[in-house]
């Protein structure tokens, strides 16, 4: 049997990101079968511009198109900006949004999750994440959210956050779309 393999979107630049280390230990957390794979070239998108989208697109933009094609689920793992995602986040989920219909996210099982050092955990990101990707065509499974509060608990090491992150990717990898329409 082939793996599914998920390709997460990291919303945060920053070396020591704790969403990206997040993402990093889903690799560890994932069930057999399941390939986690980070898309390492967020911060080499222009932002979007029409202009630039077409024949000659942007190599990093194409590259990220082509990994979320070959990608069988994509998982945004990302902190709140001022109440909302982060650009960075926003700004690939446009150029994965175009061609319009056609886009690399249409169909795709989409998941997110996150953590911030507040009592919510990010929650308006994960929500506003969930509605732009949906809007991009994307099938957003609803049930994969989390958001993690990092206000008490050292998520990388709790064993019920550790324990929630695991069920995080497990249902995003087991979604079966035709169950899921029936
Ligand atoms: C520009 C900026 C805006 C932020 N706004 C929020 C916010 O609205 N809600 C929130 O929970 N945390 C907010 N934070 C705090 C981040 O959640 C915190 O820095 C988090 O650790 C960043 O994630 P990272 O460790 O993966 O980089 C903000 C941080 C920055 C830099």
């Amino acid at each position: 049997m082939t793996n599914t393999r998920v390709l997460v979107l990291v919303g945060s630049l920053r070396a020591d990101s704790l969403n990206r280390r997040i993402a990093e230990k889903l690799a560890e957390l994932a069930p057999a079968g399941v390939e986690v794979e980070i898309a390492e070239n967020l911060h080499e998108l222009p932002f979007y511009n029409e202009d630039l989208d077409g024949e000659n697109v942007p190599s990093a933009a194409a590259a990220l198109r082509d990994q979320v094609t070959l990608a069988d689920r994509v998982l945004a793992v990302t902190p709140e900006y001022n109440g909302t995602m982060p650009a960075v986040l926003n700004n690939a989920i446009d150029w994965l949004s175009r061609p319009y219909g056609v886009g690399a996210l249409r169909g795709k099982p989409f998941g997110v999750i996150g953590a911030t050092p507040t009592p919510y955990g990010g929650k308006w990101a994960h929500q506003d994440t969930a509605r732009s990707a949906g809007i991009a065509g994307a099938v957003v499974v609803e049930d994969v959210t989390v958001s993690q509060s990092a206000l008490e608990v050292d998520v990388l090491t709790d064993p019920a956050v550790l324990e929630r992150l695991a069920g995080a990717i497990r249902t995003l990898a087991e979604y079966d779309a035709d169950a899921a329409a029936a």
